[in-house]
Order: C-alpha cells, then sequence, then structure tokens
C-alpha cells in the first residue's frame, strides 16, 4: 500500500478524529490529533496561571515555549494514542470543556503554531499518516495527497460534543456546549495566522444527514480510490 498524507480539516465537533482515527487504523497509517497538542499547550498555560477566563499573558506563554513537551504514546490498554504533557498523562484533562473555552485564543498565538507545525511535519515526514486539524491541509501539509474538509450544522455538532463530555461524566448543559463550539469556529476562522479555512483542493464532507458508519465508508471510499 502506498504511503500518502491524508490531512482532515474542518469545524470543532465535526467528527473529524473519529474518521482520522479509524482511517488511519483500516490503512495502516499513524493518526495524528492536532487539537490535542493545542489543548496541552492550553493545559500548560492554565497550570501556569498565563489564561484564565478574565486574562491572558500572552507574553509569559510565548517565553515559556521551550518548556514545553509534548509527546504522543499508544496507550497499552486501549491501543489508542493519548497525549503526555513534560511526561504527564494529560489525555483526559485535555478534553474537558474548561480547556476547550481557553484553547483558541491559544491557538492563535504564531509562536505556539509555528512550534506545533514543525512538530507536526516531522510526524509527517515519512507519509502514511493522517493528521486532523485546522490548518492541515492548507499550512501544515499543503502537498498532502488527499485533503478532507469536514461541515455539519452547529446544532448536529454540539449535539454530538455534549454526549460526549455527559458520557465522561462532566456536569455541562448543551448551551454551554453549543456556544462554546460556535465561539470556537468564529476564532479559529477570523484568526490572522491560518485561519480555519477549506484548502482549494479539499474534498468537502457534510455529514449532517450521515451516520458514523456511513460517513466512514465514503471517506475510506475516497481514501483508496487516492492511494
Ligand atoms: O480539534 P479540537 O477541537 O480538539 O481542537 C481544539 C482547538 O485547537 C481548535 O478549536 C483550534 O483553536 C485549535 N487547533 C488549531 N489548529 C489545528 C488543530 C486545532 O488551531 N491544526
Amino acid at each position: 500500500i502506498r504511503k500518502i498524507i491524508i490531512a482532515i480539516d474542518g469545524y470543532s465537533s465535526t467528527g473529524k478524529s473519529t474518521v482520522a482515527r479509524q482511517l488511519a487504523k483500516e490503512l495502516g497509517y499513524i493518526y495524528v490529533d492536532t487539537g490535542a497538542m493545542y489543548r496541552a499547550v492550553t493545559l500548560y498555560a492554565m497550570q501556569q496561571g498565563f489564561i484564565d477566563e478574565n486574562q491572558f499573558d500572552k507574553d509569559a506563554l510565548a517565553k515559556n515555549l521551550h518548556l514545553i513537551n509534548i509527546r504522543f504514546e499508544v496507550s497499552s490498554s486501549t491501543g489508542l494514542a493519548e497525549v503526555f504533557l513534560n511526561d504527564v498523562n494529560v489525555e483526559k484533562e485535555i478534553r474537558t470543556l474548561k480547556v476547550s473555552r481557553q484553547v483558541s485564543p491559544v491557538a492563535a498565538i504564531s509562536s505556539v503554531r509555528r512550534k506545533l507545525v514543525e512538530q507536526q511535519q516531522l510526524m509527517g515526514k515519512n507519509s502514511g499518516i493522517v493528521m486532523d486539524g485546522r490548518d492541515i491541509g492548507t499550512v501544515v501539509f499543503p502537498n498532502a495527497e488527499l485533503k478532507l474538509f469536514m461541515t455539519a450544522t452547529a446544532k448536529d455538532r454540539a449535539e454530538r460534543r455534549y454526549k460526549e463530555l455527559i458520557e465522561r461524566g462532566e456536569d455541562v448543559t448543551y448551551e454551554d456546549v453549543l456556544k462554546n463550539v460556535v465561539n470556537r469556529d468564529h476564532i479559529d476562522s477570523t484568526r490572522k495566522d491560518s485561519p480555519l479555512r477549506k484548502a482549494d483542493d479539499a474534498i468537502k464532507i457534510d455529514n449532517s444527514n450521515l451516520t458514523l458508519v456511513e460517513q466512514f465508508d465514503q471517506i475510506l471510499n475516497i481514501a483508496k480510490k487516492t492511494i
């Protein structure tokens, strides 16, 4: 099987990571969730007191970027890649709504993006990778052989994320989640550096009316044709 780069971008909670993970498994490729990396940097900034609901000390974060080490490690129990921030497993913590509320301003900072994009490009240098995020097809791998751009209505996306958070035992309301999804999409698509947008050569997938199985079949077909 030929090793290519598959870039999956789109709005938050469109099911990008579920599809990307399945696709990587099916093809024997590596899967990289770049959102997890921005979330880990955000968690670091929260832990250091650089950011909260009321303030954001961007300079302090920028000065401390060299102290942040992010890596993925495959869990022996689940077989899934989990995120480590300075050698601590933060997989659960980075998925909370608390982190989701602060991540987009952090991801808008150019020095943060430079650091993570460089690491992402290294991870993909041997191809055979499925990477999901916001700027993979436009900035990280503009020459990716296959680019997908996933969309769905804000309501569908908030419902998906709400169910996930409730299943994990988080105490959130649907309205909170919807607000966060809409707010993040706004910040992500209007920031100056690497705004979320569809690459010209990306295939658009609207999954509002598709089941997960239908969506996966459609994408696997496209991938197989490309490879
Ligand atoms: O994919 P996920 O929803 O976990 O991403 C969290 C946030 O990280 C996004 O809302 C966005 O602000 C940022 N992000 C980004 N570029 C990427 C991936 C994520 O700016 N490639």
